[in-house]
């Protein structure tokens, strides 16, 4: 298989309780290259933006205000079927039901503030990572 980038997001919860450093070397330990990184906020309007599939959903304004809250770091990966072996490294979405050795089982409060972010789709891919990064900062 190709080479492929997904996007991925470091979200506010793990973040503020200082997991930043061992999410990312499970990311590289896992076969990813990180082609590009920022820490930054997200504004509300862009979090609603960004979640709008989810904007009927019952959790939707709790969504938007937990992603505002505080940092987020923001992370384009690369690696072969990078979209699937991410989603995989994260675990489920409820860390109830995520396995051993994932992200959300090691980190995640429950199933809203779960810690981390990853694209469901190549389509999703395609939309979300131009969304928070230029082609410029992108190595
Ligand atoms: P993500 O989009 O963040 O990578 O997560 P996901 O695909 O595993 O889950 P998705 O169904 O797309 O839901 C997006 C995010 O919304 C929050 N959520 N809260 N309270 C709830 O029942 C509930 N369900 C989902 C989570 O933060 C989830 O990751
Ligand atoms: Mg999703």
């Amino acid at each position: 298989m190709a080479l492929e980038r997904t996007f991925a997001i470091i979200k506010p919860d793990a973040v503020a309780k200082g997991h930043t450093g061992d999410i990312l070397s499970m990311i590289e330990h896992n076969g990813f290259r990180i082609i590009g990184m920022k820490m930054r906020r997200i504004a509300k309007p862009e979090a609603e933006a960004f979640y709008a599939v989810h904007k009927e959903r019952p959790f939707f304004k709790g969504l938007v205000n937990f992603m505002t809250e505080g940092p987020v770091v923001v992370m384009v990966l690369e690696r072969e079927d990078a979209i699937a072996k991410w989603r995989e490294l994260m675990g489920a979405t409820n860390p109830a039901n995520a396995a051993e050795g994932t992200i959300r089982k090691r980190f995640a409060e429950n199933i809203e503030r779960n810690s981390v972010h990853g694209s469901d789709a190549p389509e999703t891919a395609a939309q979300e990572i131009p969304f928070f990064f230029g082609t410029a900062e992108l190595l």
